[in-house]
């Protein structure tokens, strides 16, 4: 019998699995599994939440027009150039949708963030990954990766799940090398947290160019990430067509009322920033101790390794973290299964984990 079927190479995609949130059998929880930020949303942004309640039954403003002007102003770039989604995933894949054909190339890192693989597919174009030395992303790898058929470049800067992230002045390399009708998408996902001073989001560098695309979200330090609310900067021509494209309502009206505000309390970006960046360097120490190997992060995650010589093997450490409540995130998805991700959680998760990591002590 006839039954309708799905365009052939969507087959061949798995789907995104997200952080784990529940164990069967334990009440207490700590996910430390999708580097959320354990304090959520400023208080602002949640009074801001509550007073949506009244108005329910209205559509939101689907031109985000309050949102576009507040990130504007905050990051000091033009409104027009800024189109908000229903987390930065909507966007990640929307200029998939709207830039790639079936033969075309995607390029990421080798280690990259699984939205993008997805992305691409869904367009039916391929994934192509660009070597990684030492879960640092490569300029020379990326350049060498390009070809006619490329058409989109993703890079998160820093990287999830490595941590990792490229010197400003290796982007611009990397961007000279970039023909211009390539689209380079930079996602600062998880900018607030980076402490090096040769990073940079590269506002200044997408400003004048008609092919670079930053992706931001309200995910990670500033608390939203249940309200899905991301957005990006583009180029106006670029801006124009995702807004024509994009699904009208997609940001809803709590989402845009509460990132405003969310986005006004410098004071909750800078303690969560402070408490992040504190307790990752307590966390790093801790499982270095223990004969174990933490890449070097810039996010509010660390990539912690386990060895052929360490006691316990990744899977085996997950299911003690487990046992304790603690979720942290398997890296099988990533093809890295002697690695787990872990979210910095607030002082009571961290010393939990600390209590529980000293275990793995051979
Ligand atoms: C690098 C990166 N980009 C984008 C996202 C997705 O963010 P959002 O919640 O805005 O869709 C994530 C979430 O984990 C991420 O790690």
């Amino acid at each position: 019998m006839k039954k309708p079927e799905p365009k052939k190479y969507l087959n061949a995609i798995k789907g995104y699995k997200g952080g784990l949130s529940k164990i069967e059998g334990v009440d207490k929880i700590y996910k430390l599994s999708s580097n959320e930020n354990p304090f959520g949303p400023s208080s602002n942004a949640i009074a801001e939440y509550a007073k949506v309640s009244s108005d329910l039954g209205l559509y939101p403003d689907s031109s985000n027009a309050a949102l576009k002007l507040a990130i504007s102003s905050k990051y000091s770039i033009d409104s027009d150039r800024i189109v908000c989604g229903c987390g930065s995933d909507e966007i990640l894949h929307l200029l998939a949708r709207v830039y790639l054909d079936e033969g075309n190339q995607g390029l990421v890192s080798e280690n990259a963030f699984a939205v993008y693989p997805l992305a691409i597919q869904s367009s039916g174009a391929t994934v192509v990954r660009a070597k990684e030395e030492n879960f640092q992303p490569n300029i020379d790898n990326f350049i060498s990766s390009l070809t006619d058929e490329t058409k989109i470049i993703y890079i998160a800067n820093p990287n999830n799940p490595t941590g990792s992230y490229i010197k400003f002045d290796e982007i611009e390399r990397l961007n000279r090398s970039v023909p211009n009708d390539v689209l380079f998408v930079i996602d600062a996902a998880y900018s607030e947290y980076v402490e090096e001073k040769d990073y940079s989001i590269g506002f200044e560098l997408a400003k004048d160019s008609e092919n670079i695309v930053i992706t931001k979200t309200f995910s990670k330090a500033f608390g939203l990430a249940g309200l899905r609310v991301g957005w990006a900067y583009c180029p106006k021509k670029i801006a124009e067509k995702l807004d024509i494209l994009k699904v009208p309502f997609s940001v809803n009206t709590a989402a845009q009322m509460a990132a405003i505000s969310a986005l006004e309390d410098d004071d909750h970006i800078n303690f969560s920033v402070e408490h992040n960046s504190k307790w990752k360097k307590i966390l790093n120490d801790c499982f270095a101790e223990v004969g174990l190997i933490v890449y070097p992060s810039q996010c509010n995650f660390i990539l912690v390794e386990f060895l052929e010589s360490s006691k316990f093997s990744a899977k085996e450490a997950y299911h003690l973290l487990s046992s304790k409540g603690i979720i942290v995130r398997e890296m099988e998805e990533y093809n890295l299964p002697n690695c787990l991700r872990i979210t910095i959680g607030k002082e009571e998760a961290n010393l939990l984990l600390i209590e529980t990591v000293n275990a793995f002590k051979k």
